[in-house]
């Protein structure tokens, strides 16, 4: 009984580290046409929840996009859109609020970050093959 339940746990924990380590390491990003490696160098930490891209995407998204706001926008986390569908949302611009002007006091590079964070933390992110 008991070396069934730790055999459980390790099964438990081997999955979770996996999962971990199955995130798409590369983006090629369609505007500026370069590839930007998320899992090596300044990146992998910036497109971290913790890093730039996930406190800007608190910071400039979900200052709407939170529950219960009062700007008319939906909610909206990370696992709302999958990988791809994140990188339409930055390439093609088609929001409202994108085209509205509510990006606008974003650079280019703060822009790109947030991409970076949302397509590495992204719906099925883990099932992804790096794209470039
Ligand atoms: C000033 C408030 C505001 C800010 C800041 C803002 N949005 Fe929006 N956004 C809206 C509103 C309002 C809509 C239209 C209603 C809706 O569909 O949620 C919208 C629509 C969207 C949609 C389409 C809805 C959907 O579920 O697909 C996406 C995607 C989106 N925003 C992403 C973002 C991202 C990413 C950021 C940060 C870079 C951002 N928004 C910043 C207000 C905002």
């Amino acid at each position: 009984m008991k070396q069934g339940a730790i055999a459980l746990i390790f099964v438990l924990c081997l999955g979770v580290a996996m999962q971990a380590y199955a995130r798409p390491a590369k983006r090629f990003d369609e505007s500026t046409k370069t590839c930007r490696v998320l899992d090596d160098g300044p990146l992998e930490w910036e497109s971290s929840s913790w890093g730039q891209g996930g406190k800007m995407f608190k910071s400039l998204c979900q200052s709407c996009h939170h529950p219960g706001n009062d700007k008319g926008a939906s909610f909206l986390w990370v696992e709302s859109k999958t990988s791809k569908a994140w990188n339409r949302v930055f390439t093609q611009k088609y929001p409202q609020c994108a085209k509205d002007g509510s990006w606008q006091s974003m650079t280019m590079d703060q822009q790109l970050m947030v991409n970076d964070y949302l397509y590495r933390w992204a719906k099925n992110s883990a099932d992804l093959n790096d794209n470039c």
